[in-house]
């Protein structure tokens, strides 16, 4: 090998893995004697920076999706595939080594975070203690980065020493939101973070996590059953069906014009942020998603979709490509579909 290219198969083999590469993730949960899938099949890649909204009805598998990336889900279930973060799978690998990745790589909000917040200790104390416990900080430096943080989603410092009780479910959100970067994390797990919150506050609470995210170039999977919402702050949307990614693609594109039947319904079932009409009387999404166990052959959608084809009740759907950066589990977009898109 000639010292060029011994650099250049250097190089190659030095190029950073993307932050997070997601291989055919299954996840199925014990039933009785019998395993019933809850995700059948996820692929998806996200590079440093990337911000991913996943969205789709309750029951689709979102948070099973989401819990499993870390290994926190039901200890019942059984997860296969491959969950790389920067090459590391964290399916297969130690607990010790998890538990860190946990902290200082990636971290989560959940639904039920504003009940993770400790009634009996301020918020500046339970921002602090995870920066001195696993970064390390002195308590001093950590106070101060802790009130910065408080600072930059809108609490101001004289209120960093108050208990959560004394703040608006709001501002108890932007807490965690504060508590979420503390350890400056390359990826923050968000899943449906602020449905208990008028609907406003949540677009604002989102708003806020994108932009904090934007200038630190850490990446983000945000989740809620609200398309509009998530068009808004994440760059690429993935829109999920009875356990599957049916659509792939970025943002704008996905909800103006979208190659699914079901993120078309989707996105007719939510139109516009901050109209609280257009979720009591979802448009064009009668029935529900099938359950884990009813999931059978063809497509799931089939059954609620206006412009199903008889093959599609029989047939499996794949994420086929469907333009650039896109993609799109629908017979219309399949290659030998034969053009009637
Ligand atoms: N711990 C669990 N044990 C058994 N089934 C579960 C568990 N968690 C979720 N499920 C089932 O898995 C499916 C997907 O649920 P979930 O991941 O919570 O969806 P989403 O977050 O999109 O609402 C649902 O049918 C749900 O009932
Ligand atoms: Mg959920």
């Amino acid at each position: 090998m000639t010292a060029q290219t011994a650099a250049a198969a250097d190089a190659a083999a030095t190029a950073d893995p993307p932050l997070l590469e997601v291989r055919d993730l299954q996840v199925a949960y014990r039933q009785g004697n019998r395993f019933v899938p809850a995700v059948r099949g996820v692929d998806f890649t996200l590079s440093a920076g990337d911000t991913l909204g996943v969205a789709g009805e309750s029951g689709c598998g979102k948070s099973t999706m989401a819990l499993s990336l870390l290994r926190l889900q039901d200890r019942s279930a059984k997860v296969s595939g491959e969950v790389l973060f920067r090459g590391e799978n964290l399916l297969t690998t130690s607990w010790a080594r998890l538990r860190a990745v946990r902290w200082a790589g990636a971290s989560v909000v959940f639904q039920g975070a504003m009940s993770a917040l400790n009634p009996v200790r301020t918020v500046l104390d339970q921002i602090v203690e995870p920066m001195v416990l696993h970064d390390r900080a002195r308590v001093k430096d950590a106070e101060r980065r802790a009130a910065e943080l408080l600072d930059s989603v809108g609490i101001p410092s004289r209120r960093v020493r108050s208990y959560p009780h004394e703040f608006s479910g709001g501002q108890r959100q932007r807490v965690m939101v504060a508590m979420a970067l503390a350890c400056r994390p390359d990826l923050i797990i968000a899943d449906e973070p602020t449905t208990a919150l008028d609907v406003m506050v949540q677009a604002q609470i989102l708003e806020l996590l994108a932009e904090r995210v934007r200038e630190s170039r850490i990446s983000v999977i945000m989740i809620t059953h609200d398309l509009s919402l998530l068009a808004h702050t994440c760059d690429r949307l993935a829109v999920m069906y009875a356990g599957r990614i049916v659509e792939l693609g970025p943002s704008k594109q996905v909800l103006q014009q979208p190659e699914h039947p079901y993120t078309r319904a989707l996105s007719r079932a939510f139109p516009t942020i901050g109209d609280p009409a257009s979720r009591r009387a979802p448009v064009g999404l009668a029935g529900d998603p099938p359950r884990p166990s009813e999931a059978g052959t063809g497509c799931a959608f089939a059954a609620r979709c206006s412009e199903a084809l008889p093959s599609c009740r029989t047939e499996e759907m794949l994420l086929w490509p469907a333009g650039p950066g896109r993609s799109a589990a629908c017979v219309r977009v399949r290659p030998d579909h034969g053009g009637a898109r």
